[in-house]
């Protein structure tokens, strides 16, 4: 038995941690931030994929069984070849699962004019998978979406409610905005913007729905716990919440409480080479 890993390229996973613990407190959490090398969104499909993979292995080295990958960049560039080709050599009985999938299986029940906006990081826009998961569940509606390279920094810096951050912000809204006035719905594509949402909603047209993803995972994690009393079992049960970072711990445990209502003390760890 282990906790349940939830992995992001930095503090962004917090934010579906945070949603995930209310929902289901009962479990055991092992949260890992690779901020030493955050973002991940500019960077290429193989470089995302050594990095996650090195993360996966590193939360299945200390006792998960079952792994979130609550990070979009990496959900988009490196869960199905960890699923395809990683996991069977690796241990057929663990899991990783994304946070693409579940959003975009519910998304379009929000939108009445079918018409939906995807804000997210270079690396998730040119992925498409928002584009390609949502034609799955939901074909009548139409996919605009907006890569916002700056968000990250921006957000993992702390800037983010400066007033240079705060136009930066606008003038991305602005552009997917203007792609299509019947947009009534917008995907926080990255577990980053959360921070972001109150700010967004007071730009946005009065009425557009501004959707982040953390509720979204937390009922689909339940589900699939749900259905799968196998790895539920093999899930321990503590109400406990570990933290790993490979930046300083004392600046993630001072900036963790943006994301997360918790007291945060992690452990450095290192990744890679
Ligand atoms: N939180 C990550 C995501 O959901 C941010 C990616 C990044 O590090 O650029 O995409």
């Amino acid at each position: 038995m282990g906790p349940i890993g939830i992995f992001d390229s930095g503090y962004g996973g917090l934010t579906i941690l945070q949603d995930i613990r209310q929902r289901l407190p009962q479990y055991d959490y092992m949260y890992l931030g690779d901020n030493a090398r955050a973002p991940y969104g500019p960077r290429s499909f193989d470089v995302v994929y050594e990095y996650t993979l090195e993360a996966v292995q590193e939360l299945f080295g200390r006792g998960c069984e079952l792994i979130i990958l609550a990070c979009n960049t990496a959900s988009a560039k490196a869960l199905r070849n960890i699923q395809q080709n990683d996991l069977p050599t690796i241990d057929p009985e663990k899991r990783v699962l994304g946070v693409i999938r579940p959003s975009a299986e519910i998304i379009g029940q929000y939108s009445e004019t079918n018409t939906i906006g995807v804000l997210a990081t270079q690396g998730t826009v040119n992925s498409q998978s928002y584009i390609l998961e949502i034609a799955k569940f939901s074909p009548h509606c139409t996919v605009y979406q907006h890569a916002c390279p700056m968000w990250v920094p921006l957000i993992e810096n702390n800037n983010h409610e400066t007033k240079a951050g705060r136009e930066f912000i606008k003038e991305d809204v602005e552009k997917l905005m203007k792609m299509n006035d019947r947009i009534d719905t917008i995907v926080l594509g990255c577990t980053h913007y959360p921070v972001l949402k109150e700010y967004i909603e007071s730009i946005v047209p009065k009425g557009v729905n501004v959707i982040s993803q953390g509720a979204i995972v937390a009922d689909s994690l339940a589900d699939y716990l749900l259905r799968h009393p196998w790895m539920d079992s093999k899930c321990s049960k503590n109400g406990t919440i570990q933290f790993l970072t490979t930046e300083s711990v004392e600046e993630f445990n001072q900036n963790a409480n943006n994301y997360i209502d918790a007291n945060v003390k992690a452990t450095h760890i290192h990744l890679g080479r």
